[in-house]
């Protein structure tokens, strides 16, 4: 098999950057945003700062690369003495247990979580990484450093990679490279593990769910033991996110106290450990999912991790967000760092289902082009033989029966109508009945032999094979330059069941967790190469593939199916936490809602989903005059605040979580403007609606304060200055059930 080719460019790459780039750092002075990477040599440590933080390891007196500190950003010459490897605890936890190493291999007796496991040949199985030396490089986005470790016996090199962007995060990631003359099997490779200091108060919060119920936060208090977030499902999951944020119980809030945060970039099967090891540390190892993972190296071969991502702040859970949001705006997502504003969608999928044909996609598109949308997307039902969800996936062709003249008629209407045209594609998945599964059974993930197991009716295609990576990637070229498509929504609606590669050869089977994700990775790319104003947005069955590898490449995603706009308070709210709601797609939909049954008037559900990427999603030709005039009145409103909703500072005001009241601002990117959301689940005993304080705002300066509907708002000033809108703040009369409102500051002062 050849060489691992992520593994191959980027060593390449670093090693052309150490050679244009190489940089003396040195103890001066630096601005508080900068990032620096500052070497004490006598010492041997580093001290690696962005934004608040400051993350410093150093070699031991062991030859060990072990964690100094990562917390609140160090300035100055530094106290710290010169590392030393902790003691052993009586006979049982070597010091390389009792010792926050930076990435340890399973070998001198570790007892704690190994970010790297091999297997050697002859059936050894012992691995001890010592430092070998280090380079530090500037590139384009930043400083980086990489420090090399070496097994003590055997030529198994790990490059430690660490990145520092400006934003406040820390990036991560290891290649380990089989030097030896023979094979040797990875069995566990973490990207990066990221330790704390000891205490027994942290509390952490996390982000799981299922299909229809994403983004549910969790807290709890981090006990001995492991936490183990993951997913074995071959992708990202709806099950859990690959995020984490800690904080210290008593002392963290929203606004407040220090958080300990990280997210992974990958979209395969994943594992982020967190351990509160017996010495009371807490360590926390993340990358691939070492759950049935083998990764064959011959001679000369390495694997690359994906990327994990930290950072810390001093200013509690909002400003872990604020980092977050900002980071992927500007170094993550496509055309960073100024990605483009969604815009607003209209998607026939609640409407018609699988109904879709020219003149009813057309009806809806001109009703939508009416209220203001901007890109008319089609969704499941127009391909092959697909009248449900029984047929079709793999066969990617216009369907004659539904659009007799092609997509042409459609697509050029919608451009008359001012819309650009997206479609819906699910490229990964094939049901058995479909002309490519009759034509290719191999294709599908199976173990030969064994039962295969449909879920929706489908299975997954093998994209670890370079054939079915070339037929996905042939047909969607073909797709998108035969037809004017701005965009495709990229779905993805199912798990692994058997994850099968017969054609490889017995020992490389395994590698299909890595190759499949690689190959989409490179579809998707090599896609956006050669369609540039191609925009995608990723969904699982709703939010079940969101991650800052699929977000490299995607500029959007699809939160959940639940479009129910009280869940999706909570979801779009747990969502915010990880991700920036410039890329949460959110969708009115009709009433009684599909899932809930639940009936929430237009006007809350418009307000729910204007505080991410507005969408319409409902059966607009039933529209009635007054539903038309007030969704054009709120598609208007949107598109005044959309940049500061998708771009600006997101504050959680009042969560939603447990209470009947909730609140989120946006302040856009230059300060000028604040949009302030309100909603009202149900009235009790008469209760005014809380004040509404801002945050984020110029104290000393005055903002014309505007309300969207001025009867909801009495009283407002029309001028106040910062400190009275985030201290007085705002009283609003909501009343009944389902209240909402919208209030928008605009900066008069400089
Ligand atoms: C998934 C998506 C939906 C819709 C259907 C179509 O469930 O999340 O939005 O596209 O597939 O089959």
């Amino acid at each position: 098999m050849a060489l691992n080719r992520t593994a191959s460019a980027s060593l390449q790459l670093m090693s052309r950057f150490s050679l244009l780039f190489v940089v003396t750092v040195t103890f001066s002075g630096h601005s508080l945003a900068q990032g620096t990477i500052r070497y004490d040599a006598a010492k041997q440590i580093w001290q690696i700062s962005t934004g608040e933080m400051t993350y410093a390891i150093g070699v031991n007196d062991q030859h060990a690369l072990q964690t100094m500190y990562w917390g609140r950003r160090l300035e100055g010459a530094s106290a710290m003495t010169t590392p030393r490897a902790y003691p052993e605890t009586a006979s049982f936890d070597p010091p390389v247990s009792t010792t926050p190493l930076e990435y340890a291999g399973w070998g001198g007796g570790l007892t704690t979580e190994p970010a790297l496991k091999i297997s050697f040949p002859d059936g050894n199985r012992s691995l001890v990484l010592d430092y070998v030396d280090e380079e530090r490089t500037a590139g384009p986005g930043g400083e980086q450093l990489e420090i090399r470790l070496k097994d003590r016996l055997a030529e198994v090199y790990v490059h430690l990679f660490y990145k520092v962007y400006p934003q406040g995060i820390l990036a991560r990631w290891s290649v380990i490279e089989n030097r030896t003359k023979a094979s040797l099997t990875i069995e566990r490779a973490a990207s990066a593990t990221l330790n704390l200091p000891p205490s027994t108060h942290y509390e952490m919060n996390w982000l799981t769910g299922r299909w229809g119920a994403e983004w549910q936060l969790h807290t709890a208090a981090i006990q001995a033991g492991h936490t183990v977030l993951e997913s074995r499902r071959g992708s990202t999951g709806h099950q859990t996110n690959p995020w984490f944020a800690i904080g210290q119980a008593g002392e963290t809030t929203e606004e407040a106290g220090p958080v300990w945060f990280g997210e992974l970039g990958w979209s395969g099967s994943w594992q982020i450990d967190l351990e509160q090891t017996d010495s009371r540390r807490v360590k926390i190892t993340g990358g691939y999912n070492p759950f049935d993972f083998a990764y064959p190296l011959t001679a000369g071969q390495a694997l690359t991790t994906p990327v994990f991502y930290a950072g810390y702040t001093g200013k509690g859970r909002g400003e872990a967000s604020r980092i977050l949001h900002r980071f992927q705006r500007e170094e993550i997502l496509p055309g960073a760092p100024r990605p483009k504003l969604r815009p607003i969608i209209y998607n026939s999928w609640e409407a018609t289902e699988f109904n879709v044909n020219e003149a009813g996609q057309l009806a809806l598109a001109e009703k939508a082009a009416s209220i203001g949308v901007e890109r008319m997307v089609i969704d499941d039902g127009w391909f092959g033989q697909r009248k449900n969800d029984h047929a079709g996936l793999g066969d990617w062709y216009v369907n004659q029966e539904k659009f007799p003249h092609g997509l042409k008629p459609v697509i050029d209407r919608v451009h008359q109508l001012g819309m650009d045209f997206g479609i819906w594609v699910e490229p990964e998945m094939v049901n058995p009945d479909s002309d490519l599964y009759r034509k290719h059974p191999e294709w599908a993930m199976n173990f030969p032999g064994r039962p295969r197991t449909e879920a929706r009716n489908q299975l997954v295609l093998n994209l670890a094979r370079e054939d079915v990576k070339a037929y996905v990637l042939a047909f969607l070229d073909k797709l998108v330059t035969e037809n004017d498509i701005a965009f495709l929504k990229w779905d993805y609606n199912r798990n692994w069941s058997e994850p099968g590669w017969d054609s490889a050869a017995p020992a490389e089977q395994k590698e299909i967790y890595v190759r499949y994700v690689d190959n989409l990775y490179s579809v998707l790319s090599e896609l956006r190469r050669r369609h540039p104003k191609l925009e995608i947005e990723s969904c699982s069955g709703g939010g079940g593939r969101v991650d800052l590898g699929i977000l490299k490449r995607t500029e959007e995603v699809w939160p959940s199916d639940n479009t129910d706009a009280l869940d999706r308070l909570s979801i779009q709210d747990g969502f915010s936490h990880a991700y920036t709601p410039g890329i949460m797609v959110a969708w009115v939909t009709d009433v009684p809602n599909f899932l809930d049954k639940r009936s929430i008037p237009l006007e809350f559900r418009f307000l729910v989903a204007m505080s991410g990427a507005l969408g319409i999603g409902s059966d607009v030709t039933k529209w009635n005059a007054d539903e038309t005039a007030l969704a054009q009145r709120m598609v208007a409103f949107y598109k005044t605040v959309r940049p500061t909703v998708q771009q600006g500072s997101l504050y959680r005001l009042v969560s939603p979580e447990g209470s009947e009241q909730s609140a989120v601002e946006y302040v856009g990117q230059d300060g000028r403007q604040a949009v302030a959301f309100a909603y009202l689940h149900s009235q009790h005993y008469g209760e005014p609606f809380q004040t509404v304080r801002l945050a984020g705002l110029d104290g000393a300066a005055t903002y014309r304060v505007k309300a969207l509907d001025a009867a909801k708002a009495a009283r407002l000033p029309e001028e106040m200055t910062g400190n009275e809108l985030m201290g007085m703040g705002i009283s609003l009369r909501l009343a009944g059930d389902y209240d909402a409102t919208a209030i928008v500051v605009e900066k008069l002062t400089q």
